[in-house]
């Protein structure tokens, strides 16, 4: 999806102590609903999903796999059935596929596709054509993928057939679930066994669900295994997939009710996979008062209802161990530290240059003109608390920038015009309604 530079957000400051309340549901987490597609079209026989998000970026991926060839039908209020055609049962697509905004669906599919026995192109939109995509390609030309990439190492991405995989052994420079994703895909039409060695933790969704849908999948400390179907691996069978409500999405409820005074906000069935944590445990230690209740299971991952209430923020030094847990919610994160008392530093998140924008310096330029004190640097970024001003900033067509600066007009002094907002709608379909139904002062301009 292009962006369209005029969907502008205009938020406008809570009346003094009414904050955030109620209960609500965030969407589908977008991890999950891209990966319980792409699971579920190469598995055998039907797979039910519920809360699938039916946001741009799942649905990007959505419809490359019924271009694949794989009957699928909705999303209708969350639900998808998908008519698995097995490991070897995708066909040659009529033409490039378009991953729009969405690096997950771009890196996970190179991964799958570079097994098979036909060629595809892979696009996305000016975004997505920006983003590294040396850090799949190149693992997957060591298990004998042919993708070509421009001269930058970016997209477009030429996927061409070759005659079989070979598994590999691979210590990723990057903690990057994408990367891990991607090869242990290849590593299903591989011959032999493939194991990916992370150095840091990432988000094991795909480990799960290959698991839950009967694939064994081997974990010892930092490395993940698995051998290839062909090889003896397993079989990856359909069934009932449930998609928690996005902790990304509601990360900025999480923020917006800790710095808005008056709020008890409770954001319910979010996934707790401890694999994405870091958001909770960076606010609670800056002071956020976040109640985790009623753990339960959906499926393969854990759930659980957040209740959220006002409480003073303190500044601190991010602990970088928890970087990939938290690499999603940083934006909103600044705005928290942005209403702390005293100053936040982050280190070792040189990776958020490199996501739908360089969200580091989107963010202190954004901050900056709202009188915040936010020094970029080249692996982070310092912000000292302060008084939120208004103006004009820019989300660069970035979903989760547009959404951060959305929840920063709780605090504001005056009203905060966010430009460039319309990908919103790639992780977060209805933000500005669903925001607005617990408090947020929020109108949609132009678009
Ligand atoms: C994702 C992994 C993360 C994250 C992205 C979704 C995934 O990227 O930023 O939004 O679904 O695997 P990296 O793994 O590249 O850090």
């Amino acid at each position: 999806m292009d962006s369209q530079p005029d969907l502008r957000f205009l938020v406008t400051p809570a009346a003094a102590g009414v904050g955030l309340r109620g209960r609500l549901r965030v969407p589908g987490d977008k991890s999950i609903s891209h990966r319980a597609i792409m699971l579920a079209a190469i598995a055998t026989g039907e797979t039910r999903i519920e809360g699938f998000l039916e946001g741009a970026d799942a649905l990007a991926t959505l419809r490359a796999f019924r271009r694949l060839g794989v009957a699928i039908t909705g999303p209708d209020a969350g639900l998808v059935l998908v008519q698995g055609v097995g490991l070897s049962g995708l066909r040659a697509p009529d033409g490039p596929l378009d991953m729009g905004n969405s690096g997950t669906s771009m890196r996970l599919l190179a991964g799958l596709l570079a097994g098979q026995s036909f060629a595809t192109t892979l696009i996305g939109d000016e975004s997505l054509s920006r983003r590294p995509m040396r850090r799949v390609t190149e693992p997957l030309a060591l298990m004998g993928a042919r993708i070509e990439t421009n001269a930058a190492g970016t997209a477009p991405l030429h996927i061409l057939p070759t005659a079989g995989l070979q598994g590999i052994e691979y210590r990723m420079p990057v903690a990057s679930a994408q990367v891990k994703s991607s090869l242990l895909l290849a590593g299903l039409c591989a011959a032999g066994e493939t194991c990916v060695t992370e150095p840091a933790p990432t988000r094991d969704h795909t480990e799960r669900m290959l698991t839950a849908l009967g694939y064994p999948v081997r974990r010892t400390g930092p490395r993940v295994c698995l051998t290839g179907a062909g090889s003896g691996g397993g079989q990856l069978t359909g069934g009932r997939i449930a998609v928690p409500a996005d902790l990304s999405s509601a990360a900025f409820f999480l923020v917006g009710a800790s710095i808005a005074a008056g709020s008890d906000l409770t954001l319910t069935g979010v996934g707790i996979n401890p694999t994405r944590l870091g958001v909770i445990d960076i606010l609670r230690a800056m002071g956020a008062d976040i109640a985790v209740l009623d753990e339960r299971l959906a499926g393969a991952e854990p759930v659980a209802d957040l209740r959220v209430r006002a409480a003073p923020l303190k500044g601190i030094r991010i602990p970088v161990e928890q970087v990939p847990l938290a690499i999603d919610e940083f934006p909103a994160i600044f705005i928290a530290a942005a209403c702390a008392t005293g100053e936040t530093v982050l280190t070792g998140a040189e990776e958020l240059r490199v996501k739908e924008s360089d969200r580091i310096a989107v963010m202190a330029a954004g901050l900056s003109t709202l009188g915040i004190e936010a020094e970029p640097r080249p692996d982070g970024i310092r912000i000292v608390g302060g008084s939120l001003g208004s103006g004009t900033v820019a989300a660069h067509g970035d979903h989760r920038i547009a959404m951060s600066f959305a929840i920063a007009g709780l605090r504001a002094s005056g009203p905060i015009e966010i430009r460039d907002c319309a990908n919103v709608e790639t992780s977060f379909p209805g933000f500005a309604r669903l925001a607005g139904s617990v408090g947020l002062g929020i109108e949609e301009l132009g678009g």
